[in-house]
């Protein structure tokens, strides 16, 4: 098979097999292995009426050394126990979570992109209230599934400046709602608020926080972090998704040598920044070349909106080199399948 690695979107792609399991009963069942694409479900199922689901997101890497690298998946482990919680799914044990990422990747080893492409395979674990109900109360069944794909930039440009648009007039979450875990209703309040923004030609929406629409919360499916001063900052929310890229950008940083401040951050605050940028496990880190406050009449620009800045550029390559075996992983964030 070969496929044109270097050129990938980030799409759906078919691959070998997808991994699932079924909790019934008060109990999970076997992991079983599928190559169906489709999962035969009752029509009264509960993540189809009342959202009850939850998703995580992650990436495998192949090494200089031609092996599997994960990276960090025991903590989307814990965040999807972090979303059942929140939304009443069966939780799924952390080894169960943990053991299928790991399966379901070595069965479609074929898929998982050369080093040095650029790409990599993304793995989609999904958790779903299957069980029927009609009334608003949690289902007695679920299934836990996981497919994977290859992938290449989730923003067309790669590593390159995007331009977002602030959006005014929409949450995709509530102050006391469920944007701090990784359930599908978060993205469905988000849809329209990002078909603008595309709209109008940029990459994504950014999110201010509910409340008062004082304070940055998160740009579209990533988070949100900003430089200036040798500081790593980066907005302190209940509404935003806890990133584990941004997390490990934090360490990067502070390895670094720089300083870390997690906390509001005033979207008048832009105007200091030397460098922003969005971060998650599609998005990498995508620079921002442009914020734009259509609503006040303002836009925000940072360096020359083609070249991204040059920490920026740093924590991007040091943590690509850690995911794919180029630089050592000092953290013990890589887990190596063989
Ligand atoms: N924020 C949102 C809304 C997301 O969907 C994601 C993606 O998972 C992130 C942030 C980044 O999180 P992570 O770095 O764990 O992928
Ligand atoms: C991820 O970064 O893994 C995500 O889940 C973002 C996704 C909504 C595309």
């Amino acid at each position: 098979m070969e496929l044109d690695w270097k050129n990938l979107g980030f799409g759906i792609m078919k691959t070998d097999y997808n991994v699932r399991c079924v909790f019934k009963d008060g109990l999970w069942g076997e992991l079983e292995v599928s190559s169906d694409e489709y999962l035969p479900i009752h029509i009264g199922a509960t993540c189809l009426h009342y959202g009850q689901e939850s998703f995580e997101g992650l990436k495998a890497f192949t090494g200089k050394d031609g092996r599997i690298r994960l990276f960090r998946h025991k903590e989307n482990a814990l965040r999807m126990i972090e979303s059942a919680k929140g939304i009443h799914l069966a939780e799924v044990p952390i080894e169960l979570f943990m053991e299928a990422v790991e399966k379901v990747v070595m069965l479609n080893k074929r898929f998982i992109p050369p080093h040095g492409t650029g790409a990599s395979l993304y793995i989609r674990p999904l958790l779903i209230g299957t069980g029927p109900e009609v009334g608003v109360k949690p289902a007695a069944e679920y299934t836990f599934l996981i497919f994977v794909m290859p992938v290449g930039p989730y923003f067309k440009a790669g590593f390159k400046p995007v331009d977002v648009m602030i959006c005014r007039d929409h949450d995709r979450a509530a102050p006391l709602g469920t944007g701090h875990l990784k359930v599908g209703g978060n993205y469905a309040a988000s849809m329209g608020s990002i078909a603008d923004a595309h709209q109008s030609g940029f990459a994504t929406a950014l999110y201010l926080d509910a409340k008062e629409k004082k304070y940055i919360d998160e740009c579209g499916p990533a988070n949100f972090f900003g430089i200036k001063d040798n500081t790593y900052i980066t907005p302190k929310s209940h509404s935003i998704l806890p990133s584990i890229t941004n997390r490990s950008l934090q360490d990067l940083a502070k390895q670094m040598g720089m300083k870390v401040e997690v906390r509001p951050v005033p979207v008048e605050e832009l105007s200091t920044f030397e460098e922003v940028g969005a971060c998650g496990t599609a998005a990498v880190i995508s620079p921002i070349g442009k914020v734009a406050d259509v609503d006040n009449g303002i836009t925000y620009s940072f360096g020359d909106g083609v070249t991204p800045g040059p920490v920026s550029t740093k924590l991007y390559e040091t943590l690509l080199g850690m995911q794919n075996g180029d630089l050592e992983d000092s953290f013990g964030w890589t887990k190596i399948l063989d």
